[in-house]
Order: C-alpha cells, then structure tokens, then sequence
C-alpha cells in the first residue's frame, strides 16, 4: 500500500469524479449551512483545510464569508478555480501538516473525513497544533469524520455501487491495527477497464478522538451525530466534532 496515496494526483483524477459530482456538491451546500446554523456563527474569515473542489467553500463564501481555502491537489484546486468565479475565496496550495497562519481564523473546518490520512500519529498532532496556532482567540475547528462506533456496527466486508453512466465500484473495506485503521481496497469498472487502488486513513472512537483533541489543548468540545448537531451513536454515519480554541 502506498502510504501516501492521498498526495497522489492519478488516485484523484480517477476516483475524483465519483466524490465530487453535482449531487455530492449540493450535499455540501446542505452541510456548510446547517454547521453555520449549528454554530449560531457569523465568522469573520473561514479556513477550509483539505478544501478539494470547495464543495463547502463555495457556498460558504456565497454566504459572505471570506475563505481561505488549502489543499495539497493542483488540479483540485483547479477545478474550484473556475467554480469560484467573483465569490471572496482565497485558494492555497499547501500541505496541512505545514500550513499555518498566526491567529488568521475564527473557523476552521476539515470535512469529509480529510483529517486522519497520515501513516505516522505524529502528523496528526502537528496538524492539530497547526490549527491551534492559525485559530483567532476563542476561534473554532469542526471536524467531519466517520466514527469507529459506526464502522464496528455497520461496515460491510464487500460493497458495490452502480452509477448512472454504467461504472461500477467495489469497496472491500476491513478495519485494521487493532481497529485504529480503516484500509480500503476498490475496483471501479468501466467497461472493460478495472482502476484498483488500496488506500488506509485512521479512524477514531468519540474517546479518542475527544482525547486528541484535549491533548492539543482544545476545549470545550463537543461531538455530534449530524451537521444538525443530532446525538452521536452507533448509527450515527458521521461524527461531527466542535472544538474550541481553548484560550
Ligand atoms: C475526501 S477529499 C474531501 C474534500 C473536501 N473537504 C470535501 O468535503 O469535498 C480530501 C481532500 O484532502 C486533500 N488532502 C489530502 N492530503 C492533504 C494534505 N496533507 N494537506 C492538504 N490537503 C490534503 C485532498 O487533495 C482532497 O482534496
């Protein structure tokens, strides 16, 4: 498996288009607002980390709110080049593990399960200080991740979806390392053509991932089953956290 496979511009360009389509965009239309609601928030300046095509930027930004938006894909950040058109989006090409900007925001928001690639348990406490250190005093992170409750209850050894223009997926997922990873193995098919590729990114149980966070000196913090802010439990299909700054 390569352990950096999310840097890899080919795993973009071929799986790309089955997580950014204009069905997963309006998704994230409905995502971006209901976290602005759930937040009672009117943030000054927004940093979407791990942006890709600006599924929550976009309508961020439309929403007033100037964004800054980071991803390491060029050609992802591309694409939301030339969505952007006149809205207030600033777009950065970096590595979350290095970006860092002094006290700039008062909301930093990491979706779609962004946070969790690295191979090395390091990197993701660097991030964490990196979005520390860039938060405004009493700013706050939220992250969108897949929670291991949901994942010991729910995962299916073998899954296969069927899109509209006839291409087929299928996941073999399996949790590792004594359920700290999630290691992913998917074939699309397209026509006579299979695209394999096997990639693994850390999942985290609500303790531990309060854990983490509270040792990089978050707080308050709080976690949610929805972008609604519902209850989170072993049915719940993402796992929103809010945390503070912690001052
Ligand atoms: C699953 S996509 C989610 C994109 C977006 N957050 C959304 O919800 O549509 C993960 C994104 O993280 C970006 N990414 C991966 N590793 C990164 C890193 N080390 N630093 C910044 N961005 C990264 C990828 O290029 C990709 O755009």
């Amino acid at each position: 498996m390569n352990n950096d496979w999310y840097l890899d511009e080919d795993f973009w360009a071929t799986f790309g288009s089955l997580m950014f389509n204009e069905e997963t965009f309006a998704q994230g239309n409905d995502q971006a607002l209901a976290l602005l609601d759930l937040m009672d928030s009117q943030p000054d300046h927004i940093l979407d980390l791990g942006s890709g095509p600006g599924r929550h930027a976009l309508p961020l930004a439309a929403q007033g709110y100037p964004v800054t938006a980071v991803d390491t894909s060029a050609e992802l950040l591309r694409e939301l080049e030339q969505r952007r058109g006149q809205l207030p989006i600033e777009i950065v090409q970096a590595d979350m593990r290095e970006f860092v900007r002094e006290q700039a925001f008062d909301l930093v928001v990491v979706m779609w399960t962004s946070f969790g690639y690295f191979a090395d348990e390091a990197d993701h406490a660097r991030v964490l200080d990196n979005i520390r250190a860039s938060l405004k005093p009493g700013g706050r992170l939220v992250l969108d991740l897949v929670g291991l409750e949901y994942l010991c209850r729910n995962l299916q050894p073998v899954h296969l979806t069927e899109y509209d223009d006839g291409r087929i997926l299928v996941e073999r997922p399996e949790l590792t390392d004594e359920l700290t990873r999630l290691d992913n193995d998917w074939y699309l098919i397209e026509g006579d053509q299979v695209h394999r590729t096997r990639f693994s990114h850390r999942v985290w149980s609500a303790g531990e991932i309060r854990a983490l966070l509270a040792n990089a000196g978050f707080t308050p913090i709080s976690l949610y089953g929805g972008y609604d802010g519902d209850d989170y439990d072993f049915d719940s299909e993402r796992l929103i956290v809010v945390a503070g700054e912690g001052g």
